[in-house]
């Protein structure tokens, strides 16, 4: 197991990111909300994230977290210990001569239970390749940190009809190989043109990409596929979040401007409760 390695290889362990019921007839599985803050939030904003952590309590049934700056996941985990900090980015390389970038024991070693992966902003102005993210997600993995790895199209590739192919393209380029990724690994899917612009796709849309992922995920990692969580991520809000989180596959999100601040983002965290178990 992953966390086992990563307190084996770091003797420092991650906090549980609450793993997913399996899924089957009688239960639904667990709805993850994590919020990516990207490159917003000063130590100002800590109150923001205990009041994010102090009310996400009230749902049981819903797993919620905060992916914030690097540099703020130390000061974020220690003021909600027990509540899901991660990162947004993780170096492959256990260390080395990387400068300015962070590793996943580093991330580990901060007080983070899991990272973001592969973020489209990220495959765009870092060039970050399909291969160089299953690497980042594997080393994650392997420290024990739990992962959202983000796959999605650009709005050319949706309307030349490429979009399922594209994100299935970018899956099999990026998956972990671990068998036992299920355990700690969600995919989100975010289309590259709904994010931050208010666009979202149509639920049968959603639902098209979302039932193409987990064919995939039962592909690769066989009946353990089922339980690996697909967030949908893009424009995600109060007003929209009820409608997303009905559709079939939809697991969870991951939400970018609407998570950074609690009054916009627990009813988000609410309407996923409503479509939990
Ligand atoms: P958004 O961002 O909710 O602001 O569209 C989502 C994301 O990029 O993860």
């Amino acid at each position: 197991m992953g966390a086992a390695l990563g307190v084996r290889l770091a003797g420092i362990k991650a906090a549980p990111l609450v793993r997913p019921q399996p899924r089957g007839a009688q239960v639904a599985p667990r709805k993850l909300v994590a919020g990516n803050w990207k490159m917003h939030g000063l130590s100002a904003d800590i109150a923001e994230i205990e009041a994010i952590a102090a009310a996400s309590r009230r749902f049981a049934g819903v797993d919620v977290a905060l992916c914030v700056p690097a540099i703020l996941i130390e000061r974020a985990s220690r003021a909600v210990p027990g509540f899901p900090i991660g990162g947004q980015d993780v170096h492959h390389s256990d260390e080395g001569a990387h400068t300015g970038c962070t590793s996943a024991r580093m991330l580990l070693d901060a007080g983070a239970a899991l990272t973001i992966v592969g973020h489209s902003e990220r495959r765009d102005s870092q060039r970050e390749s399909d291969s160089e993210v299953k690497a980042k997600a594997e080393a994650a993995l392997a420290c024990g940190l739990g992962v959202i790895l983000c796959v999605g199209e650009r709005l050319e590739l949706r309307d030349s009809g490429a979009a399922v192919s594209t994100v299935l393209g970018q899956l099999d380029g990026s998956l972990p190989d671990r068998s036992n990724a299920e355990a700690e690994l969600a995919i989100a899917y975010e289309p590259v043109w709904a994010i931050g612009t208010g666009k979202v796709p149509t639920a049968s849309e959603i639902a098209e990409m979302h039932a193409a992922i987990r064919d995939r995920l039962t592909q690769r990692y066989g009946r353990q596929g089922e339980q690996v969580r697909i967030l949908y991520g893009g424009s995600v809000k109060p007003s929209n979040a009820g409608e997303i989180f009905a559709v079939p596959n939809v697991d969870g999100a991951l939400v970018g401007g609407a998570s950074l601040k609690a009054a916009d983002f627990l009813p988000i965290v609410a309407a996923a409760a409503d479509h939990s178990g």
